[in-house]
């Protein structure tokens, strides 16, 4: 029988490649998001648009049973969205009642198997101050602290699916996400992540130029290409381990390295200008122990693969835009 799926959040970066995996499966997949998708050429079965902090929009949404539901939609962005101070209450705001309705539509249809997008942001920041050597493992998250207001929405609203399932016996899976990178996401405009925007700034960039970055480049990070994101958020939902799991890559970089890596990529000599900029936590990476215990698997692939991928498709924006703006002038 053919497979039901509500995609929320399918308008945008993971939810994009989310639909595009399950309509190749052969799903029937409804897509949901406040906008449509600005570059993904996948398109779920059904898009709706509208705001799923609207109750009366989420009961629409909510109107038929799903063999799957995948809850992506929030308000979300890199350092310079989640650190800069000015969009917390929006994003407290938006993302927990996106949570908040959903799980009520949710529960009321006794709609069972449903996935939860939280973010290595949960965990604390005490011990994230060693770039060499953070502490990620699933059982760091308490006592909890973490450095954004962000990251406590993120773990108060793992926290109420977790109600949701032990109050409700709603089947529901957590996924603790590691700064996803990849074609068709967002690449400019504010709510960039580092990849994305080192990407943008070196193919913008002539050879022997220099790019600014964000603090002195020794922070550290681990980034996971989006099609190993979206294989262990299937191989997660589709068993039985609940979570919450990591999901990333254990290749921890300094961004500086990062930098290097894509201009290498680039065949361009570049050089870095270090500015002040939202810094985020000193050092960051996954943990895949628990991963690889519990699903029997764990990214692998390499972070140069997957910039190279990503420097191609971003490197395509910059030039495509910038014939627009010739263009126009
Ligand atoms: P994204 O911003 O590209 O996608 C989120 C989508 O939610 C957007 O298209 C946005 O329009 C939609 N949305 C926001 N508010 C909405 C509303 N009120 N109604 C309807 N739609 C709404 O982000 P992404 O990178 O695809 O992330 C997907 C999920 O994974 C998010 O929950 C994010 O917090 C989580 N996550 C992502 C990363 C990462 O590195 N990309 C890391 C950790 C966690
Ligand atoms: N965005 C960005 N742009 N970051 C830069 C830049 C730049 O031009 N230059 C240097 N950086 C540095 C940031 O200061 C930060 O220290 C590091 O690169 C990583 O920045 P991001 O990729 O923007 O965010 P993050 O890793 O701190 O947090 C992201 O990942 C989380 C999950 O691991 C965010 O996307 C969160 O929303 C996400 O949950």
């Amino acid at each position: 029988m053919t497979k039901s799926v509500l995609v929320c959040g399918a308008g945008g970066f993971i939810g994009g490649h989310l639909v595009r995996r399950l309509m190749e499966e052969g799903c029937w997949v409804r897509g949901v998001d406040n906008k449509r998708h600005e570059y993904s050429s996948a398109h779920p079965t059904e898009f709706m648009l509208g705001d799923l902090c609207d109750q009366q929009f989420v009961a629409k949404v909510v109107d038929r049973d799903y063999d799957e539901v995948y809850q992506l939609a929030a308000d979300m962005g890199g350092a310079g969205y989640i650190f800069s101070g000015e969009n917390d209450a929006a994003i407290m705001q938006n993302s927990a009642t996106i949570n908040l309705n959903m799980l009520n539509a949710c529960h009321r249809r006794s709609i069972g198997r449903i996935f939860y997008s939280s973010s290595a942001c949960i965990y604390p920041a005490h011990n994230q101050t060693d770039p060499d050597n953070p502490n990620c493992a699933e059982d760091s998250a308490y006592p909890a602290a973490p450095d954004s207001e962000y990251g406590w929405e993120k773990l108060f609203s793992e926290r109420l699916h977790m109600a949701y399932r032990h109050n409700y016996g709603m089947d529901v899976h957590v996924a603790r996400y590691h700064n996803i990178f990849g074609p068709e996401g967002t690449w400019a405009g504010g709510r960039e992540k580092a990849p994305a925007a080192i990407c943008r700034k070196i193919a913008m960039a002539s050879d022997g130029d220099a790019i600014e970055v964000w603090g002195d480049g020794c922070q550290t990070r681990s980034f996971l290409y989006v099609d190993e994101c979206v294989e262990g958020t299937l191989r997660l939902m589709r068993s039985d381990i609940r979570g919450p799991l990591n999901i990333g890559s254990e290749e921890m970089v300094t961004i500086n390295q990062m930098v290097d890596l894509v201009a290498d990529i680039a065949g361009k000599k570049i050089i870095k200008r270090h500015i002040a900029g939202p810094l985020g936590v000193r050092g960051r990476n996954s943990d895949n122990r628990l991963i690889q215990e519990q699903l029997n698997w764990a990214p692998s692939e390499s972070l140069r693969a997957g910039l190279e991928k990503t420097y191609a498709w971003i490197a395509l924006q910059v030039e495509q835009s910038m014939a627009q703006v010739a263009k126009v002038a």
